[in-house]
């Protein structure tokens, strides 16, 4: 089931982190859901713009329509990762993604705020989400190389301005990570004190961590005894993943990752079997690992097992479940309202406001005047995501 991010972030902030995991194809779809139904998880899958290049965008949202199907009890978020404004609103008029990123991190301050601002609001008006980002993360992203030391961390100061002016509903912070598999490689290190003023600045606004695949050794390692070669590729230490949940990071993107696991499994298949060229033996291995590899991200992000609680349990005497999700559509053939689901809201805490490349790779229709909310399936509109305070510097503790 289709769900924005915005119920996904209330559910984990301050807890636990959703991993965000980009795919571009059958076998990462296939692998993802099993990954993430197997530890019980919600998740958001991402698409770049390369991503909807590589075959086709439409294709893309074939496999996940058809993975929704096959694996109804998965509860997830469809993202445009780091958009421009005219992809954005071509996925805010496809109906199919419940969120966009608009990424104008590398324009001036007033401009990024302008653009996030438009995208905001054509999101808003179709229910759908925004995420936007402030700061500059280093690494490589559709063939743009930005050098760490050209990367620019989010300045705390101007987070509540920008998130205020600009409507977006959660802000990407450069903290320290940079994209691809070549990290830190100065003496950078994830800056939690910079986190911790960001979250200052925005208590209980949920805050994303871009660039955080962990580039294990041990699959490097395995990469390059398999002929490839990856000299110094470098992550981030997963288990510092909880730490940043505590200081209000709610999404946390893993790419890198995911290529990584790919370029394993097809180099070792290939070299212990040359006289192989079949595509089909590799590719189930890599769906198991892939699967594998997603299950287990999803323990150190602290997701797994989280699916039970955000779907609520039994209400007594109703039959039904509770839910803290609301469907984003039904399914043309109906067989999404078998889902059952009660129109109770189950308590939640309040979010707690503490305080507290380098080179990558060799790397819906138009609305009506009542609209039916594509994500609640009824005539009233979703509402609108909580901002931080007007007042500068100290919004109130806690948000509904
Ligand atoms: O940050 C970018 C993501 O890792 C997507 O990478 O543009 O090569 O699809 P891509
Ligand atoms: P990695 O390159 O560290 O996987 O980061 C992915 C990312 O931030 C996608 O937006
Ligand atoms: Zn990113």
């Amino acid at each position: 089931m289709i769900v924005t991010t915005k119920k996904l972030f209330e559910h984990a902030y301050g807890k636990y982190a959703i991993g965000a995991y980009n795919i571009n194809n059958l076998e990462q779809t296939m692998g993802l859901f099993r990954g993430n139904l197997m530890s019980k998880a919600p998740f958001i899958i991402q698409i770049s713009k390369g991503a909807r290049a590589y075959t086709h965008k439409r294709a893309l949202e074939g496999l996940i329509r058809a993975a929704d199907e096959i694996f109804p009890e998965a509860i997830f978020a469809v993202h445009l990762d780091h958009g421009d404004e005219q992809t954005c609103y071509d996925c805010i008029e496809s109906g199919f993604y419940s969120s966009v990123m608009i990424d104008a991190s590398h324009e001036k301050f007033a401009e990024n705020i302008a653009i996030t601002r438009r995208v905001a609001d054509a999101a808003h008006a179709r229910g759908i989400v925004t995420e936007a980002e402030l700061g500059q993360l280093g690494g490589v992203e559709e063939h743009v190389k930005v050098s760490e030391a050209d990367a620019k961390l989010t300045d705390p100061d101007q987070a509540h301005e920008f998130v205020e002016k600009s409507g977006c509903d959660s802000l990407a912070c450069a903290i320290g990570t940079s994209h691809g598999a070549f990290k830190f490689s100065g003496n950078q290190a994830l800056r939690f004190d910079v986190l911790a003023q960001i979250q200052d600045r925005l208590p209980g606004f949920p805050l994303v961590m871009h660039g955080s695949s962990s580039v294990p050794q041990e699959e490097v390692e395995r990469i390059n005894n398999a002929g490839g070669s990856l000299k110094g590729a470098r992550g981030v230490d997963a288990n510092q993943f909880k730490r940043a949940a505590e200081l209000g990071v709610t999404k946390i993107n893993i790419d890198t990752d995911g290529r990584l696991v790919w370029t394993r499994v097809h180099r070792e298949y290939f070299k212990d079997h040359p006289e192989n060229f079949d595509l089909r033996p590799p590719g189930k291995v890599f769906m198991e690992e892939y699967a594998k590899f997603i299950a287990g991200k999803n323990e150190k992000l602290g997701s797994a097992g989280q699916l039970d609680s955000l779907l609520g349990r039994s209400v007594p005497g109703c039959g039904r479940r509770r839910s803290t999700t609301s469907c984003r559509s039904a399914s043309p053939s109906g067989r999404r309202g078998g889902r059952a689901r009660c129109t109770a809201r189950s308590t939640r805490p309040r979010p707690a406001a503490t305080s507290s490349s380098s080179t990558r790779r060799t790397r819906a229709a138009p609305r009506s005047s009542a609209p039916a909310s594509p994500h609640t399936g009824s005539a009233s509109p979703t509402p609108a995501p909580t901002r931080p305070s007007p007042s500068p510097r100290r919004a109130p503790a806690s948000r509904a």
